[in-house]
Parts: structure tokens; C-alpha cells; sequence
């Protein structure tokens, strides 16, 4: 005989447990049924419930099954739900169903057996997954179709242009002397905005490869891909009278040419968008963040924060969010670009399980913050 201490606690915990608890006996009928119980299958009184078959708490085809779990069981041994747990469809009072996690534990008594179902809702964890899958779907899907665009452009775009490139280069070379000054005029914007038009195709080529075209995942030191993208950077840091400051940088599981073309983007802007009074100073910091950030976290994740901050001509911090689109500029015709740097960065950051930001205030330089993550759980 249980004292009656133990049974208090027992009861208490039976009727606040936040998970339903229901026991049967070895036919399958309910014995007792717990409130948290009674709520998720939407019944008031234990009255209407006790006695009865479980299987009238599932909806077909688990109904018909559930008796013959338990005769199985009781013939074989079998474990199929007892000590395993498993997702299973509860069926409500009011017709409707809702998913569950079943937990089922036998107890042997003297003179019989009873097993105890330890009901766990999963509708939040269910939905959630939903969410995710779709939007999984959705990305794929159009992630698919700007590969597709891509392979569009490569082909049946860049043909013509390459027409009009090269016949517009032949009118230049051979009967550019016979035309009026208008003429001229027209065929050197012509063949301006047919190069700028092929540029702008390359870009987005570069950009839709950046997930087709992608290396596996690699240690790679930052301090060397920095290192390298500089001396690229060396000619134009001169003519600039840049100045670029860098603390220590880590190594982390990355894809080594995509990080040199997140680097290159930034550096590059950070000297393109410099003060017309002032010499650019780029200075690079990191330093280590344990914060989830993505929905790729995985518990423990490692993450690393980079920032590279100018002392450029900045922007208003409401455009924010629309430069790291494809083709989103904000001083389009001051400079020169595509508007793609920034969309192949976040792209990049994104595919690293991290992300990139920017904060900044006009006249008073930019600061990018990308966050990375140390170590990559998922092959992509
Ligand atoms: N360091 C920076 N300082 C000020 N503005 C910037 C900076 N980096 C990016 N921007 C703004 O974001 C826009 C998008 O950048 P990006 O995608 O690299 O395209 P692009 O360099 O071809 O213009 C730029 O046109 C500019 O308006
Ligand atoms: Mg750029």
C-alpha cells in the first residue's frame, strides 16, 4: 500500500502535470484520465471518458489498429509504442484532431496489468515544422528560378547582345569617319550601354552561382583571405590614399572564394562611397558571439562578428534593408556599380549560416556587421 503522503504527491503531480496522463487496463479501457488529458481531447468530465475504450480518444485508421497493438503485444512481446514513444493523432470530443507524442510505460501490478500514456501536443512543434517546410519550398523554388533566369541570360540574352556589341564595334572601326557627329554620338552610347548591359548580366550570373557553383565547406583562415584580397585591392588603396586597419581575424568552416568575395564587396564600397575631402580609413574588427542568430543554430553554435567600418559619405539608416537587394542603389549616378555587391554578400553570409547588416548615418561613414558562423552543421 502506497502511504498517503506519496499518494498526495502523486496526485498532485497526475493532476498538474501540463501533459495529459491516461492509463488503461489490459483490454484497452480507461482507467483514469488526468485534467491536462481531459483539456487536450476537449472533454469536461472524467465521467465521459472512464471506462471506455482509448481507441474512441483516435481517430481512423489508428482506432481499429489500437486493439490489435494490444493483443499483439500481448501475444508477441513486441514493442511497438510501450518504452518507445511515438507521433500519433488524437482525435477531440469535438471531431477534430491534433498531433501528439505518446509516451507508453506498462505497469505490473500483482493481479494485472495497466499501462500509462503519457500524451505530449505537438500542434506549436507541428506548425512551426509546416512553416519551415514551406518556406523551404519556397525558397527552392525560387531559387530555382533565378538559376533558370540565369541560364537564360547566359544564353539567350548575351547572344544578341553580343551582336549589337560587335556590329556596333564594326560601324566604330570601319565607317565611324563617314558619320555626322550625331551618329558618332549615338553609336558610343550605344556600345556604353551595351557593355553596361553586359556587365549587369555577368553580375547577376556571379550572383545566382553564388548557391549553383559553390565549393564544399572548408577551414579557412580570414586573416589570409583578407591578406589576399588587399593586395588585388593594392593599386586602387594607393590611388586612394586608403587607410586599412585590421585586429585578428578567425578561421572558420567556410567556402574560401566566397569569403574573399564578401571581403572584396565591402572593401571596395567602403573606398567607392569614400568622402570627396577625406582619405578613407576601413578599420576590421571581430570578436565572438555565442547568440542565435539563424534558423540553421544548432545548440552551442559558435558565431563571430565582423565589422567593417568607413569613414565614408554613409546613408540614411532607413534605406537599410533595400541595399542588400539585387540591383538596389542609393547614389546610382554618382558612381559606378550594378547594385549587385551588397545582394552577393548577404546571399554569401546567408549560405554560412549567418547574415549581414549595416549601420550608418549620412557624412558619417558606414559601419557592415557580418555575422558568421564558426563551424557549418549542414552540407549545402
Ligand atoms: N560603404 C558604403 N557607404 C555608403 N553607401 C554604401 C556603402 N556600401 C554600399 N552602399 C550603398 O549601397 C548600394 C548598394 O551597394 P552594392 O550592392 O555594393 O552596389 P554597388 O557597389 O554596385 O553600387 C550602393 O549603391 C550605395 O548606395
Ligand atoms: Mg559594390
Amino acid at each position: 500500500m502506497i502511504d498517503s503522503d506519496l499518494k498526495k504527491q502523486l496526485d498532485s503531480i497526475f493532476n498538474t502535470a501540463v501533459d495529459g496522463i491516461i492509463t488503461i487496463d489490459d483490454r484497452g479501457h480507461i482507467t483514469t484520465i488526468n485534467p491536462a488529458a481531459l483539456r487536450l481531447f476537449g472533454y469536461e468530465k472524467m465521467d465521459d471518458v472512464i471506462g471506455k475504450n482509448v481507441s474512441f480518444l483516435m481517430p481512423a485508421p489508428d482506432k481499429e489498429r489500437h486493439d490489435k497493438y494490444i493483443s499483439n503485444y500481448q501475444n508477441t512481446r513486441e514493442k511497438k509504442i510501450i518504452g518507445i514513444g511515438r507521433e500519433v493523432t488524437g482525435l477531440r470530443k469535438d471531431g477534430s484532431t491534433f498531433p501528439f507524442m505518446l509516451g507508453v510505460s506498462e505497469v505490473k501490478m500483482a493481479d494485472k496489468v495497466m499501462y500509462t500514456g503519457i500524451i505530449h501536443d505537438i500542434t506549436y512543434q507541428k506548425e512551426a515544422e509546416e512553416k519551415l517546410r514551406r518556406y523551404a519550398l519556397e525558397l527552392e523554388r525560387s531559387n530555382r528560378e533565378l538559376e533558370d533566369f540565369a541560364y537564360v541570360s547566359s544564353h539567350d540574352l548575351q547572344e544578341p547582345l553580343r551582336k549589337i556589341r560587335a556590329f556596333g564595334g564594326l560601324l566604330k572601326e570601319e565607317n565611324f569617319e563617314e558619320l555626322s557627329d550625331d551618329a558618332k554620338d549615338y553609336i558610343d552610347r550605344m556600345l556604353n550601354a551595351a557593355e553596361r548591359m553586359q556587365n549587369l548580366i555577368s553580375d547577376l550570373l556571379d550572383f545566382s552561382r553564388i548557391s549553383t557553383r559553390s565549393k564544399p565547406f572548408q577551414k579557412v583562415d580570414l586573416n589570409e583571405v583578407l591578406g589576399l584580397v588587399l593586395s588585388d585591392l593594392e593599386i586602387r588603396i594607393k590611388e586612394t590614399n586608403a587607410t586599412i586597419k585590421s585586429g585578428k581575424l578567425p578561421i572558420i568552416e567556410a567556402d574560401k572564394t566566397q569569403m574573399g568575395q564578401l571581403f572584396q564587396n565591402l572593401i571596395t564600397n567602403a573606398i567607392k562611397f569614400r568622402k570627396e575631402n577625406e582619405n578613407p580609413l576601413i578599420e576590421i574588427s571581430c570578436e565572438l558571439s555565442q547568440k542565435s542568430i539563424h534558423i540553421s543554430d544548432f545548440p552551442g553554435a559558435k558565431f563571430y562578428i565582423i565589422n567593417i567600418k568607413d569613414n565614408g559619405i554613409g546613408f540614411e539608416q532607413k534605406y537599410e534593408s533595400k541595399i542588400f537587394n539585387i540591383f538596389q542603389r542609393l547614389d546610382g549616378h554618382k558612381y559606378e556599380g550594378s547594385g549587385i555587391g551588397l545582394a552577393v554578400c548577404k546571399k554569401i553570409a546567408n549560405r554560412h549560416g549567418g547574415d549581414i547588416y549595416s549601420q550608418s548615418e549620412p557624412g558619417k561613414g558606414s559601419t557592415f556587421i557580418i555575422k558568421l558562423s564558426e563551424k557549418q552543421n549542414i552540407k549545402s
